[in-house]
């Protein structure tokens, strides 16, 4: 298929070096040109003379800037003819709506992928807008799943997945982070109690999605009696642990809203 990613910053590089891995033909562009050469360069893409020159040459175009530039970019995009083509936005904050007011008749599907699609273990969730079928929603979704796991959601709870699988792989770094200190403080030299706690997320995270188990009976089941996780518990319940970690969750949400 072929592919056209416009802006290759931190995300665009992301979907421009995976989906030519997949063997797509990949086009790019950025005002950035010494970056579009580089990025172009690496990863052997095809470089776009302009937005309108790449969308006359995709068949699918993943948007992948700044939400602040979107009303330049669109205009941009009105100057090639958008018709057969399906837009995938990757854009936090900006509605299909925005689209299919400026370019009418326009298909493009929104997503709200994280940071872990680099690794191919991403969450992406999408949503289509009202001139995308479902068997066009759906092959967006192939096309985006080597990238990671997709979840269908309606437009209206993208912001509720952008502060929870969006905004989350930043407090599970947080959490790693003070658990291998925390290693440290025990005695373990740093890069020993990192891995640890690195396999020992991942681990766990497998084991809830492998057993389909509920949490709370996989903790239980650790949760000797008299036993030396329940005293760890303690701690985690009296500093407030869930509490914590829904209001960030809140935090990212309410953030998400505003910036609208
Ligand atoms: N970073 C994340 O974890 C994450 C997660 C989910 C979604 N997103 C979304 O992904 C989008 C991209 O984020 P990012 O962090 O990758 O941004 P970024 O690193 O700033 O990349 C955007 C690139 O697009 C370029 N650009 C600006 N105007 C352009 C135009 N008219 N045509 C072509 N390229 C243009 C930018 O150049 P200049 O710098 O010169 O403007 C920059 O090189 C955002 O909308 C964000 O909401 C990001």
């Amino acid at each position: 298929m072929r592919v056209g990613v416009i802006g290759v910053g931190t995300i665009g590089e992301i979907f421009a070096e995976r989906l030519s891995k997949e063997g797509h033909e990949l086009f790019a562009y950025d005002v950035r040109d010494e970056r579009l050469k580089e990025i172009t360069n690496r990863y052997g893409l095809r470089k776009a003379a302009s937005n309108a020159a790449l969308i006359e040459s995709s068949e699918v175009i993943v948007v992948a800037v700044k939400p602040q530039v979107f009303p330049s970019v669109v205009k941009e995009m009105k100057e090639a003819t958008p018709e057969n083509r399906l837009f995938i936005s990757v854009l936090a904050g900006v509605e299909t709506r925005r689209y299919e007011e400026e370019m009418p008749g326009v298909k493009v599907v929104r997503i709200m992928p994280n940071i872990p699609i680099q690794i191919g273990k991403g969450v992406i969730a999408i949503s289509r807008g009202k001139n995308v079928t479902e068997k066009e929603e759906e092959d967006a979704a192939k096309l985006l799943s080597p990238l990671g796991v997709i979840e269908r959601v309606p437009e209206e709870k993208i912001d509720a997945v952008t502060a929870l699988s969006g905004s989350g792989p930043g407090f599970v770094f947080a959490i790693v982070e003070a658990l291998a200190d925390a290693g440290v403080q025990i005695g373990l030299s740093y890069p020993q109690s990192l891995r640890m706690v690195a396999r020992m997320m991942a681990g766990s995270a497998e084991m809830i999605e492998k057993t389909g188990k509920h949490p709370a009976e996989l903790r239980n089941k650790v949760c000797s009696p008299a036993g030396t996780t329940i005293e760890g518990m303690l701690v985690l319940e009296e500093m407030g642990i869930r509490g914590i970690l829904m209001e960030a969750v809140s935090a990212a949400y309410k953030r998400a809203k505003e910036l609208m």
